[in-house]
């Protein structure tokens, strides 16, 4: 079913291609996560990336209590935006080679993701209180709070030292860097330093 096809008649049809479209999503995202995981070098960020995947787990299992609720199979429709978002992610993290402005390139790409997330469970809430699902409405309500926390969090963190971080690897001796990066790569893996 494509957008702005004969398939989607009414409302409700809208908003379950809508619901189909963000279960593909989270399962797309689902699978980019543990990735991103592996990519960053900021132990903050990887531990914000790991949080958010067993959160997007949890988002899963959402999806699958308001398709019940609706009488309906969970099934996922091929989501387009998704898809670019995160090729566009996989593109630009496999083109950055400095840890540390692929941190903060690793950032934008998660909250263009949060983002676009944020913006389809904000309609999916609106159209299930339209439609007298005031059930699922606050499951997927339940969602768009994490998706708004997990931005504001990556927000914060791309604020508060990843962005400088990159900003600050223009002055630096190359001998400067590689010392900082293994420095991070230690503090990420979680294994104390000698
Ligand atoms: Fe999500
Ligand atoms: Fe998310």
């Amino acid at each position: 079913m494509g957008w702005f096809t004969a398939d989607i008649k009414t409302v409700d049809d809208l908003f379950m291609h809508s619901l189909q479209d963000i279960y593909y999503a989270e399962h797309q995202i689902q699978k980019a996560l543990p990735d991103m995981v592996a990519k960053a070098s900021d132990a903050e960020l990887k531990k914000g990336f790991s949080a958010h995947l067993k959160q997007t787990k949890g988002q899963i299992k959402r999806l699958q209590q308001a398709f019940k609720k609706l009488k309906e199979k969970p099934k996922g429709t091929k989501c387009p935006a998704i898809d670019g978002i995160l090729d566009e992610a996989n593109d630009i993290a496999s083109e950055v080679d400095d840890k540390m402005v692929l941190n903060a390139a690793l950032i934008a790409a998660a909250q263009a993701v949060e983002h676009y997330e944020i913006t389809r469970y904000g309609t999916l809430a609106a159209w299930a209180t339209l439609l007298g699902h005031s059930d699922v409405a606050r499951l997927l309500n339940a969602n768009l709070k994490e998706e708004k926390a997990t931005d504001k969090k990556l927000n914060g963190i791309a604020k508060r030292k990843i962005n400088k971080k990159a900003l600050a690897r223009r002055k630096m001796r190359p001998d400067r860097v590689e010392r900082m990066e293994n420095a991070a790569l230690v503090a990420a893996s979680g294994i104390p330093a000698i």
